[in-house]
């Protein structure tokens, strides 16, 4: 590492690598075929020998589970499914002890419709929690999520619609009531005395609703509200977020889920530096495998977060959108390329639980089915050892396998040097060994239209990364001489660049000898 590269002072989060666990789905330690919380400390080995910077863990609170936990009946308990409050001191501690940071999903949009404080709301209309929520006497046109219908359902015993941009289960918080606004606060500091690390902060552009209640044009064809909802009132409230935050002493990282599918109004949830951290932007996840598409999505994130200094975030999977090696047409030569692309990317990089061991969505049957919302394919259980049950022994795991559970199990992978799970690791060695990879500027390179080529570049340090994305093989050469670190499939790794790229590889490049300015030829 170079000296200009050592000197790089940065919040912890810049350029980190968080790995996303969905708890019922990650390890289960007490055979009732739900992950739990003693389950992923039982398995924290396998994250801590993948190199990850952070685990962000999704809702483990107290739920009746209609969304899966994101239906949350107590913010400041764990449900039983999933252990207790002991339980998660004790996985904060020990992710602590192994260098890592953990993040937890804080949901302030909704609670689920049995939390205490709606109970009480709907209780009567003089409820002093009445205005907790949002109650209307007639509904307008807004469309909830997940094919619910309207997002308003009445309350026969007190004659009053309630707002639910989710489901009828999860009314929506009302986030103008100063009391509210205390509630969900002491929610943080309930969790950032415990030691945690930061917040994902579910579905935050929803927070803020239209004061005149006029029909939303969206929502007069169908779509779901929840696509669209972007009031400068969630912006008011994420600049107060990050206010408690940079006054916390734990300065607690922020990252907002945004599901608005647009960088421009992604863009504004980091405010003028006063915002959230950092925001999802997913414009970009379910972006087929394509040369255009890649360079598109990347270009518009550089070309509009950079010059403002907002941090980007990156990722291909998570717990609500088909698996990104399903979306690739099921290939694993695509989703290591797309691996090498992932994480040599200019930002905070997310993975979701299992895109290291190249999985795909299970298949799902009709009787099967779990979520309302037709998410359960990503959503199936990790395969931890090559042979059935694959580690969870006890009661059968809440969904199926993803295909092909013995060759993809962890254990399996963990005795190849040539498997997916090794790529992922080589690569977050090379990204925590490279300020460059880490921090550094990215440039494109002038190169053919299938190969994607970037530079990235922190003082000395440099690395240029080409991802071939079509099925023939390609020319790329470089000026200089250029060492080949990471390579996505096949041989080569230490070997001399010789400008021939394999069909649907990626590469990371890094100077041979003291040469410096990568100058493509292409
Ligand atoms: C976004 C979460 O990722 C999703 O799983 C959930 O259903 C909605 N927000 C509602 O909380």
């Amino acid at each position: 590492m170079s000296q200009a590269a050592e000197q790089v002072v940065a919040p912890w989060w810049r350029g980190a690598v968080v790995y996303q666990i969905y708890p019922r789905s990650f390890a289960d330690s007490d055979g009732n075929g739900i992950g739990d919380l003693a389950g992923i400390r039982q398995r924290l080995d396998h994250i801590q020998r993948l190199g990850v910077d952070a685990i962000w863990l999704s809702p483990a609170y107290r739920s009746p589970m209609v969304d899966a936990g994101y239906d949350v009946s107590d913010h400041c308990d764990i449900d039983p499914l999933f252990g207790t409050l002991a339980d998660m001191d004790r996985l904060i501690a020990e992710t602590h002890a192994r260098g890592m940071r953990i993040l937890l999903d804080y949901v302030p949009n909704h609670t689920s419709d049995q939390h205490p404080w709606f109970i009480e709301s709907r209780s009567s209309r003089d409820n002093p929690k009445r205005d907790w929520y949002i109650w209307r006497d007639r509904p307008n046109n807004w469309v909830a999520a997940f094919g619910a219908g309207s997002a308003w359902t009445l309350d026969e015993r007190t004659g009053q619609y309630y707002l639910h941009l989710f489901l009828p289960e999860q009314p929506d918080l009302n986030w103008r009531h100063p009391e509210v606004i205390g509630a969900m606060y002491g929610v943080l500091n309930f969790w950032l005395d415990r030691g945690v690390d930061g917040f994902r902060i579910d579905a935050v552009h929803c927070i803020g609703k239209d004061p005149t209640f006029n029909d939303d044009p969206h929502c007069a064809v169908g779509q779901p509200l929840m696509l669209h909802n972007d009031q400068p009132y969630s912006h008011e409230v994420c600049r107060g977020l990050r206010k408690f935050a940079d006054a916390h002493p734990s300065h607690c990282v922020l990252v907002g889920e945004i599901f608005v599918r647009s960088t421009e109004a992604v863009l504004r949830y980091y405010g003028e530096q006063d915002g959230l951290h950092m925001a999802f932007n997913f414009s970009h996840l379910d972006t087929p495998w394509d040369e255009v598409d890649a360079r598109d999505r990347i270009r518009e994130v550089e070309g509009l977060l950079g010059p403002k200094g907002a941090w980007p975030t990156w990722v291909l999977s998570n717990h609500d959108f088909p698996r990104h090696r399903t979306s690739f047409g099921g290939s694993m030569r695509r989703a290591r390329a797309a691996a090498v692309m992932l994480l040599t990317l200019r930002g905070t990089i997310f993975l979701y639980q299992g895109e290291e061991l190249g999985l795909e969505d299970a298949q799902v049957g009709p009787d099967e089915q779990v979520d309302p919302g037709g998410r359960d394919g990503p959503r199936a259980p990790i395969p931890w050892e090559s042979i059935p049950p694959h580690g969870w022994s006890g009661e059968k795991p809440w969904l199926p396998f993803p295909p092909h559970p013995s060759t993809h199990a962890a254990e399996t992978q963990w005795q190849d040097e040539h498997s997916i799970l090794h790529l992922y690791r080589r690569l977050l060695a090379a990204r925590k060994a490279s300020t460059a990879l880490r921090y550094g500027d990215w440039e494109e390179l002038s190169s053919p239209l299938e190969v994607l080529a970037y530079r990235r570049r922190c003082g000395e340090d440099e690395r240029v990364v080409c991802v071939n994305f079509s099925g023939r093989p390609q020319q790329f050469p470089l000026a200089g001489r250029w060492l080949i670190e990471v390579v996505s499939e096949g041989e080569g790794e230490g070997a001399s660049y010789d400008g021939n790229l394999d069909a649907e590889q990626a590469l990371v490049l890094k100077r041979a000898g003291r040469e410096s300015g990568a100058e493509s030829r292409g």
